[in-house]
């Protein structure tokens, strides 16, 4: 996986992936719109319809980042907490939502109790964590049995033409814009750490092992980004 000179290897990608968000905290809500053309913010209300949460749910938002499903998920009424490991991204998301609750933690040592949220939300982070498996563990832990988990990715369309159009995108034009407006770096980076990413039948699995039931995957945005729902079963 650490073929590419982009990609860090195992041992230093936690300090290499919270570096890079800290440098790229202040124009990482406008990249994102601009790189998206402001769909982000329609996958990410979908993600929280999905979810069906509602009023008064408590929310943990894994890997916050500067804050958007966090700000969302509070707008419908839910409690929430955001956790992410960059303080630079924390300090965006503070700036946006003085009173919003938030935490510097590693998606593999949550510092919740066991059973105590309602719904744990997780928008386009899979491919940063060191850790799948232990990250998925610690998600269950902190749900009640019959919480739900929603997660938001990349992904890469499945017809042909389409997939071709996106590659143009999201590895030739995403790193150049990037490059110019950002880092360039990161952009490099962000195609890249698809690489990181497993394909939905192991992670279908990795959510099984680490306790949870009726998991689901949609697709978006003409098949580049993927949603995913499961339900932690009772212990
Ligand atoms: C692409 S951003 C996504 C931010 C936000 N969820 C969103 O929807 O825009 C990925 C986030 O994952 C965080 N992250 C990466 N590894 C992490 C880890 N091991 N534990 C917690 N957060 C992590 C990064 O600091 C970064 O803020």
């Amino acid at each position: 996986v650490s073929a590419s000179p982009t990609l860090p290897d195992p041992a230093h990608k936690g300090a290499f992936v919270r570096a890079m968000f800290d440098r790229i905290a202040p124009r990482y809500d406008l990249m994102n719109r601009l790189l998206t053309g402001g769909m982000d913010q329609r996958w990410r209300r979908m993600l929280l319809r999905w979810l069906a949460i509602s009023n008064g749910d408590s929310v943990l938002d894994l890997a916050t980042g500067t804050g958007d499903l966090a700000a969302l998920a509070a707008r419908g009424g839910a409690r929430v907490v955001g956790a992410d490991l960059a303080l630079g991204m924390l300090k965006q998301a503070q700036v946006r939502e003085p009173r919003q609750s938030l935490a510097q933690a590693d998606g593999t040592r949550l510092p919740f109790r066991d059973a105590s949220v309602d719904a744990v939300t997780c928008g386009f982070a899979l491919r940063n964590f060191t850790d799948l498996p232990a990250t998925f563990a610690e998600c269950a832990r902190v749900l009640r049995p019959g919480g739900r988990l929603g997660v938001l990715e990349v992904d890469r369309p499945r017809s042909r033409a389409l997939c071709a159009l996106h590659t143009v995108y999201f590895d030739r034009v995403v790193p150049r814009i990037g490059g110019w407006l950002s880092d360039r770096e990161a952009y490099r980076y962000l195609p890249e750490s698809t690489a990181f990413l497993p394909p939905f039948p192991v992670l279908r699995e990795q959510l099984e092992r680490a306790g949870f039931t009726t998991i689901e995957k949609r697709t978006c945005g003409l098949g580049a980004v993927q949603a995913l729902r499961a339900v932690r079963r009772a212990p």
